[in-house]
């Protein structure tokens, strides 16, 4: 029986997730369809329920339903449960597994675009919200030894940094202190929302101390170059937008649903065409 794959949010009209995954089916001939589904908060319970009686086999979670849907799967992976956001949920026999695979796709797609090895970094998180968690932990996770986060409201970091289960060295700084001893660091890592339109121009910190061998990356990805990175671009370092964290999150929940590897460089262009 052909499967059903989807994804739930609100909004999600704008969603590039049914493109990205239905072109991999395509691609595999892989016998599914994958939708959008809107729903509302007032209905998260009754839509996962009504996904397993249906028979979905699995499913992508959106704003604004990333921590609220935990209560409502039968278990939960590790990172997703120290991050306390799911993005991915898994069908395994009659339960829901839920998985979080934004950190990990943008560890994916730094070593796809960077470099292999990110262990010897020191690295800064600008930003202290959900995104900004599901990047530090899976860093962390994943052997980053030295993981310093600033943020406009400091105790924010430094909640997030006292509750990080996974071992690295950090400190929670102010956006000041950020952006005086920014030369210090070889991996800046944006993670807010600023720069997103309308507010093209704006960005957290600026550059102006930056070590021109660093990596600088931002998960936004529309705009495909916030003022962010095109600072960062304009000192002379290299630099990444969210495009492929956005790819990899979703090559990850695919192989978790199918077992299958899907072309991730076709996804990257199918959503590029999309962007325009
Ligand atoms: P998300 O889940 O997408 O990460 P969020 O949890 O609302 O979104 O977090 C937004 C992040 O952007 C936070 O780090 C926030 O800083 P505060 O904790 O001080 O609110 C940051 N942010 C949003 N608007 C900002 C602004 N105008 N200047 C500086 N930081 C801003």
């Amino acid at each position: 029986m052909r499967e059903l794959y989807g994804v739930i949010g609100d909004p999600i009209a704008h969603s590039m997730s049914p493109l990205m995954h239905n072109d991999a089916f395509k691609a595999l001939h892989y016998d599914a369809d994958y939708h959008a589904f809107h729903v509302t908060p007032d209905n998260l319970e009754a839509a996962v329920k009504g996904m397993k009686a249906i028979g979905v086999s699995g499913f992508n979670v959106t704003i604004p339903h990333k921590t609220a849907i935990i209560p409502y799967l039968d278990e939960i992976d590790p990172l997703a449960e120290a991050i306390g956001a799911v993005n991915t949920v898994v069908r395994k026999g009659t339960k829901w597994i839920g998985y979080n695979t934004d950190g990990p796709g943008f560890i994916q797609s730094l070593k796809e675009d960077w470099k292999e090895d990110v262990t010897n970094e020191h690295v800064l998180v600008v930003g202290a919200g959900g995104a900004a968690k599901a990047i530090y932990y899976a860093l962390a996770q994943s052997g980053v030894k030295q993981i310093d986060i600033c943020n406009r409201t400091l105790e924010k970091a430094i909640a997030l940094q006292q509750a990080n289960p996974f071992h690295c060295q950090s400190k929670a700084i102010t956006l000041q202190d950020a952006e005086e001893c920014l030369a210090q660091y070889s991996l800046i890592v944006q993670t807010t929302s600023i720069g997103m339109h309308p507010n093209v121009h704006l960005q957290p910190i600026s550059l102006k101390h930056l070590n021109v061998n660093a990596y600088v990356a931002d998960i936004i990805y529309n705009p495909f170059e916030t003022a962010f990175l095109a600072e960062a671009k304009r000192l002379g370092a290299n630099i990444q937008n969210g495009l492929g964290m956005f790819i990899y999150q979703g090559a990850i929940a695919f192989e978790k649903w199918t077992g299958q590897t899907p072309d991730v460089k076709r996804m990257k262009q199918i959503v590029m065409d999309k962007l325009g």
